[in-house]
């Protein structure tokens, strides 16, 4: 979906960085052999996590929903040399693509992959980190915020992807549609709780900042 006209979106992505050639790479095979290829974050919104990354400059980093690992390599772009990311998904058979992927990359030996559902690997994982993506099952964002919210040092950033849904939080919720209803409720959770400070970005599908204040 296009927040803004198409032309002026299109100004956008060729004013800013280019997309990195493995990241091209990554995209193509991701398009050619992977079910539900749109949900790769791609070209743009990979260099918004990226320039985010390297101006928090994390050591740790937190991803929920790796899918094929683009998001990922974009966010370990801004990582410190002594950090790691630890990046968790459900689909188990995603994890030799990500692993390929990542080994080709400068961050591979950073890189921790972690196959379950990430409700019951986070609370396993003994880190404190400075930066976290969430951008799996949109069910259960409330739950991730609520239980990564301890594990997020001071300062640190949580980045939430597709708070927008393609426009979905402005019409009449349907009764079945849980994402929805869980995105509007989260949206409420990060806007009043007031051990964070958060802006909604309408970049693609809607990308909400939150810093830890407290
Ligand atoms: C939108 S994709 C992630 C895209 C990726 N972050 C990127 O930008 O390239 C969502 C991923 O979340 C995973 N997922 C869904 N439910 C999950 C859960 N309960 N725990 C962990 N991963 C989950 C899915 O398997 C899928 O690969």
């Amino acid at each position: 979906m296009h927040f803004i006209p198409e032309e002026l979106d299109d100004y956008v992505v060729k004013h800013s960085e280019n997309e990195p050639e493995l990241l091209q790479q990554l995209g193509r095979e991701t398009y050619q052999k992977i079910l539900q290829p749109r949900m790769l974050s791609g070209h743009y919104q990979g260099r918004v996590l990226s320039i985010i990354s390297k101006l928090v400059n994390p050591k740790n980093i937190l991803e929920i929903g790796t899918y094929t690992g683009y998001s990922a390599l974009c966010l370990a772009e801004g990582m410190q040399a002594s950090g790691a990311l630890h990046t968790i998904d459900i689909n188990e058979e995603l994890a030799d693509f990500q692993r390929k992927y990542f080994n080709k990359s400068d961050h591979g030996n950073q890189i921790f992959q972690h196959i379950g559902d990430a409700l019951e690997i986070i609370p396993t994982l003994n880190t404190i980190f400075d930066l976290v993506f969430i951008d799996a099952d949109k069910e259960n964002y409330p739950s991730y915020f609520n239980i990564v919210i301890d594990k997020l040092n001071p300062g640190g950033i949580i980045l939430s992807d597709n708070v927008l849904w393609s426009g979905k939080i402005l019409e009449d919720l349907k009764p079945d549609d849980m994402a929805t209803k869980a995105l509007l409720e989260y949206n409420i959770l990060l806007k009043n709780d007031d051990r964070v400070e958060t802006v909604v970005l309408p970049i693609r599908d809607g990308l909400t900042i939150s810093r830890k204040v407290k």
